[in-house]
C-alpha cells in the first residue's frame, strides 16, 4: 500500500480502523437508505460477468467500504483502493490490512492526471465507486470517465453508485426524495449512528488520525459542492467517454447503480 508522503511511517491499528469503518457505514446509511441492497447489485454484476480473480479499481473508497465488502465476499478477488482524504485513507489501510496482499490502497487526485497509473500494470476488470463522483464538476466527471474508459480492457464494467437529483422536470420526485432523505436521516440519527461530522470528530479522537486534519483541510478547501448531475448526464458523458453499453443496474428513488461496459 503506498502512502501520502513523509506519513509512511504511523500506521492507524487494525481494530480502531474497523470500529471506525463500522461507524462509517452506520453513518453513511443514513444518507444512503438501501445501501447494502446497493453493494449487492453491484456485485451480483461482478459475480455474473466478471471472473472469480477478478481487479477491482475503488474509485474514491474512503475508509475502503467496497474493498472490504468485494475481498471478503470475492475470495480471489484484488482491490486497488484509491482516495485523496489523507484521514480516510489510513482508516482505510488499517482496516483492509488483514487482507494481506490483495489490496493496495493509494492516495490520488482524481481530477489530476495521473491517478490512472494506480494499478501499476494490473489489467482491471472492474471500477467501482459509491456516493463519491457527486465531489466532481460535470466536466471533471467526463474526464473521469474518459480515463476509466481507456484504462478497461474490452468488457470491463463500470459502476457508480450515488445519489443523481431529479431536476426540475419532476418536482414531485425531487421532493419525495428529499423527504425520504429527510426521514431516514432522523431514523438513522436518532437510533444513534454518528453523523457525517460527528464520525470525524470521532476519527480525530486518534492521534495517528489527527495530525492528517491539516493537511485534510489543506486538500479540499478549494473544493466547492457540485451540483449534482442528473442521470441522463452520467449516460451521455459514459457513452462520449467510449463505453459501448450503458445503463442501470439499480435504483431506489433518486438513488442509482449506473453501469458502463467497455
Ligand atoms: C462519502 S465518501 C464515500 C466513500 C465510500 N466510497 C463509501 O461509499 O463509503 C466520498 C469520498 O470521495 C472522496 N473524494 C472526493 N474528491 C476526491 C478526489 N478528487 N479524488 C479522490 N477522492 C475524492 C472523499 O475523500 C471521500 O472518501
Amino acid at each position: 500500500m503506498t502512502a501520502p508522503s513523509g506519513t509512511e511511517a504511523t500506521v492507524l491499528d487494525q481494530s480502531s480502523a474497523r470500529r471506525l469503518l463500522g461507524l462509517w457505514n452506520e453513518q453513511q446509511s443514513a444518507y444512503v437508505a438501501h445501501r447494502d441492497h446497493r453493494f449487492e447489485a453491484m456485485f451480483d454484476v461482478l459475480r455474473l460477468h466478471c471472473p472469480d480473480d477478478l481487479t477491482v479499481l475503488d474509485l474514491a473508497c474512503g475508509p475502503g467500504a467496497i474493498s472490504d465488502r468485494l475481498l471478503a465476499g470475492f475470495p480471489r478477488a484484488t482491490a486497488v483502493a484509491v482516495d485523496y482524504d489523507p484521514i480516510l485513507l489510513r482508516v482505510a489501510r488499517g482496516a483492509l490490512a488483514g487482507y494481506g496482499p490483495r489490496v493496495e490502497v493509494h492516495d490520488v487526485d482524481l481530477v489530476t492526471d495521473g491517478w490512472a497509473e494506480a494499478p501499476a500494470g494490473r489489467s482491471v476488470d472492474a471500477v467501482l465507486s459509491s456516493t463519491a463522483l457527486h465531489w466532481l464538476s460535470p466536466a471533471q466527471l467526463l474526464h473521469v470517465y474518459t480515463t476509466v474508459a481507456r484504462l478497461l480492457p474490452a468488457g470491463g464494467v463500470l459502476l457508480n453508485a450515488d445519489h443523481l437529483r431529479y431536476d426540475g422536470s419532476t418536482p414531485t420526485l425531487r421532493e419525495i426524495a428529499r423527504r425520504h432523505d429527510a426521514r431516514v436521516q432522523q431514523e438513522t440519527f436518532g437510533s444513534g449512528a454518528l453523523d457525517y461530522a460527528a464520525w470525524y470528530t470521532e476519527a480525530l479522537r486518534h492521534p495517528e488520525l489527527a495530525e492528517l486534519a491539516p493537511e485534510r483541510e489543506r486538500r479540499f478547501a478549494d473544493r466547492p459542492p457540485q451540483a449534482l448531475a442528473p442521470l441522463e448526464f452520467h449516460l451521455a458523458a459514459l457513452r462520449a467517454a467510449g463505453f459501448a453499453e450503458v445503463g442501470t443496474v439499480w435504483q431506489y428513488l433518486d438513488d442509482y447503480v449506473v453501469f458502463a461496459r467497455r
